[in-house]
């Protein structure tokens, strides 16, 4: 609760601000009533702006802390599984051994999608980017379930987000397959939630399909270092498209699409495709000496991040990762000798300590994503996938709120005074 205030003094006025406390992170001033006493904040870009209450996940950028109710995402990623987490972030708290298993029961038994969505593909150049693709049969879902669109009735969204969470791995390989001109492959309820994904990816009927263990536990370790990120652009952009009152499918369509800005989710497509583009080892400091200069517009992908300003702990997980499977495949990718020393060599140049450049958690997941087999253009489809839980509990949480608005931002205006119009003759 408020127990203390800001005190705002502008122009002729001097307005009291309640100053609320939150279970950790910074405090934040409430401005709600600023409106009313004729100012408005500026803050493109939301860098100093909290938009919602709310108890999902936690960020401390300065410390590289990253919490899912309050578990720690290094702990998760080694001893949890991504279904377990799904349920946490979407339910509140770690389910129990009984809720766990009737939760993945439940979402096992909704991985099918309605069979008309196979038409939805056959629209599609086949060369079309598997996001555009995920993009719209996503949105698509909304048409196929009238009866639990009504979003302020728990239980449909409830609904919808087991959906949500069960489809997914559904879409995102139909996405692929058509993408190579092979069968849709349905799900399988005896494989685990990342090893269907991997079945629908990569059996075909012509053979077996054998799921490694090394890739299946990598898989899902991937999924569980994307699935929720506070209020990224993605999670900002579904919880605002809710707030209308829209269908959960569309708000997840707006995420997937929010996701897919290389600045966002495209980076790990992008780090992917700067890591070959680098090629070798030697041409770093060119590539370097790019990232440094003001009038390249280059960035290197994988690296920084608006929150974290010491390190993404995720990253160091998936650098983890990275080894175990390459090591476990007995892999040796030269794009992971070009990660390790680009990493090393950043790390090491003054530029990239006083700018605060880490390598996020896109930096090592196109290495290991590449060493399963997922070609680069699907990358942030996974990424879409994972974060699918996220998007969906943080729009589950702001329409379960009380009091809860539609998002309706202000502007500073700087365009023209009112003039007279001059019909044209
Ligand atoms: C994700 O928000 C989230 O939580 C996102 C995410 C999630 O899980 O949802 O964590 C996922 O999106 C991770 C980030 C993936 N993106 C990239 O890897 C793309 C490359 N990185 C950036 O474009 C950039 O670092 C951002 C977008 C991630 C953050 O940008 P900010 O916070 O707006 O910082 P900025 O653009 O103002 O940069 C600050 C300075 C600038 O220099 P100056 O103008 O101050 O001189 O740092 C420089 C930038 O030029 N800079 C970089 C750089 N990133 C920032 N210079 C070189 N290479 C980079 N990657």
């Amino acid at each position: 609760m408020a127990d203390n205030k800001a005190i705002l003094k502008a122009g002729d006025i001097e307005v009291e601000l309640p100053i609320l406390e939150g279970t950790a992170g910074h405090p934040v001033i409430d401005i709600r009533s600023l409106g009313a006493n004729g100012y408005f904040t500026f803050d493109p870009g939301f860098m100093a702006t909290g938009s919602c209450e709310s108890s999902i996940t936690f960020i401390d950028g300065a410390e590289g802390v990253l919490l899912h109710r309050g578990f720690p995402i290094d702990e998760l990623a080694r001893d949890s599984d991504y279904l377990e987490v799904c349920y946490m972030l979407l339910h509140g708290d770690a389910p129990s051994k009984e809720q766990y298993d009737e939760f993945k029961a439940t979402i096992t038994r909704h991985t099918m999608v309605h069979e008309q969505i196979n038409m939805f593909f056959h629209g599609f150049r086949n060369d079309s980017h598997p996001m555009a693709m995920l993009c719209g049969t996503v949105g698509a879902m909304s048409s196929f379930y009238h009866s639990d669109l009504d979003v302020s009735q728990e239980d449909q969204r409830v609904r919808s987000a087991h959906r949500l969470i069960a489809k997914m791995p559904t879409l995102v390989a139909m996405c692929y397959k058509y993408s190579i001109g092979q069968p849709f492959v349905y799900p399988r309820n005896d494989l685990s939630y990342a090893g269907n994904f991997l079945n629908m990816m990569f059996s075909v009927p012509a053979e077996e399909y054998v799921i490694s263990p090394a890739v299946e536990r990598a898989m899902d370790r991937i999924f569980i270092l994307h699935a929720d990120h506070e209020q990224n652009a993605s999670t900002s952009t579904v919880r605002l498209a809710g707030s209308s009152g829209a269908n959960p499918y569309a708000c997840i369509a707006a995420g997937v699409a929010s996701l897919w800005g290389p600045a966002h989710g495209g980076a790990n497509e992008a780090c992917l495709n700067m890591l070959e583009e680098i090629g070798t080892v030697d041409r770093i400091p060119e590539f370097i000496a790019r990232a440094k200069d003001k009038n390249d517009p280059f960035r290197l992908m994988g690296f920084g991040h608006r929150v974290y300003k010491n390190h993404d702990p995720r990253a160091t997980v998936m650098r983890e990762s990275c080894h175990e499977v390459l090591s476990e495949l007995n892999l040796n990718d030269p794009l992971l000798d070009v990660a390790m020393e680009l990493e090393r060599i950043a790390l090491s140049d003054p530029y990239f300590a006083e700018k605060k450049l880490f390598p996020n958690v896109d930096f090592y997941s196109g290495i290991v994503l590449k060493a399963i087999g997922i070609p680069t253009n699907m990358f942030t489809c996974i990424f879409a996938l994972s974060r699918t839980v996220g998007w969906i509990s943080h729009w589950h949480e702001m329409l379960s709120q009380p009091g809860q608005k539609i998002g309706r931002p202000r502007q500073l205006y700087t365009g023209s005074e009112q003039r007279k119009y001059q019909p044209l003759k």
